[in-house]
């Protein structure tokens, strides 16, 4: 079994025996990361290229080891240097790449759908890296890995997503992914970043920061999306942080062991303070290794074959 349809564009659409395939291939991948040698011939010969329309540090960059380290050849198509500056559309500049003979485009752009659009429009695989408010597929894998390495299972967790739930295509992934794998989801955040249908998904509204808090195995913080924000919609980032900033007085309201997550990247002092980010119960550097042992999966379920054989002989 593997990756059912040609694309992967969010997790809405998949089912939950793929992203357990998903995490349970993760697991096999991640050993890999910690070799001296990181090589493998897996995925030798084909071609992945990154498409980007907005800047990335941890998607972009770990989805091109995870190419490098199962020997697939990877390049990053700088967008802004390329001939969407001269107005060539995307699916002209896919068509493009498709007569390359690539197998894998990974995508993140600013509009909802264009990921989708891409996929429809070309002969390699789509890997949507993150599209407008829509979803962050990859994001809330490495989540689930991260939180299902921690407790075992996902079934029966709670976890409260706090924060700029508006702006945000990292919960709406996360909340398709967890509520299907069986755990409960608490978004919490300013009215004015909680989007009016949102409970219609499924999850629990709460607008008070110390009772999401209390319930939560998980807590994710959220970055605030300033880049996407129109004014006025909390007053400053000082009183933001004031009524929904992580720091060790409010996380002293959690479970003990509640593990504290965020996507990166951070607003220091703002979502999240500089000491919550370095405590136990942190696992924010984890969740960036998880991301390139989930992508390394879904390369590999998405393009290759033979891994344990390959593995075992490396
Ligand atoms: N979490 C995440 O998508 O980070 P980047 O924007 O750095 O890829």
């Amino acid at each position: 079994m593997g990756i059912k349809t040609k694309d992967l564009l969010g997790l809405k659409n998949i089912s939950k025996e793929e992203i357990e395939l998903i995490l349970n291939t993760a697991e096999s991948m991640e050993e890999i990361i910690y070799r001296d040698v990181k090589k493998l011939p897996t995925l030798r010969g084909k071609s992945v290229v990154s498409l980007f329309y907005e800047p990335s540090t941890r998607t972009r960059s770990s989805f091109e080891l995870a190419g490098k380290y199962l020997g697939a050849d990877t390049m990053n198509m700088g967008v802004s240097s390329s001939s969407v500056k001269k107005g060539e559309t995307l699916i002209d500049t896919g068509r493009t790449l498709d007569a390359m003979g690539i197998d894998m485009v990974v995508i993140r752009h600013p509009a909802a759908g264009a990921p989708k659009l891409l996929g429809e429009n070309i002969k390699a695989r789509v890997i949507n890296a993150g599209d407008g408010y829509h979803e962050h597929p990859t994001q809330a894998l490495l989540d689930m890995y991260t939180m299902r390495k921690k407790f075992g299972e996902l079934q029966g967790l709670t976890v409260a997503i706090i924060g700029d739930i508006l702006h945000s295509r990292v919960v709406r992934s996360n909340i398709w992914g967890l509520t299907k794998m069986g755990a409960e989801v608490i978004v919490c955040g300013p009215p004015t970043l909680l989007p009016a249908d949102i409970a219609a998904t499924g999850v629990r509204v709460v607008t008070s920061f110390e009772d999401a808090l209390r319930d939560a195995d998980v807590i994710m913080m959220l970055r605030i999306q300033l880049e996407r924000q129109q004014k006025g919609l909390f007053p400053s980032k000082r009183e933001y942080a004031k009524m929904y900033g992580l720091n060790k007085e409010t996380l002293s309201l959690a479970k003990k062991d509640a593990m504290v997550m965020h996507p990166g990247p951070i607003n220091r002092g703002v979502e999240i303070s500089p000491e919550v980010y370095e405590s136990v119960q942190s696992v924010i550097d984890e969740q960036v290794t998880a991301g390139v042992a989930v992508r390394m999966a879904l390369l590999y379920l998405m393009m290759g074959s033979d891994f344990e054989d390959e593995k075992a002989s490396s």
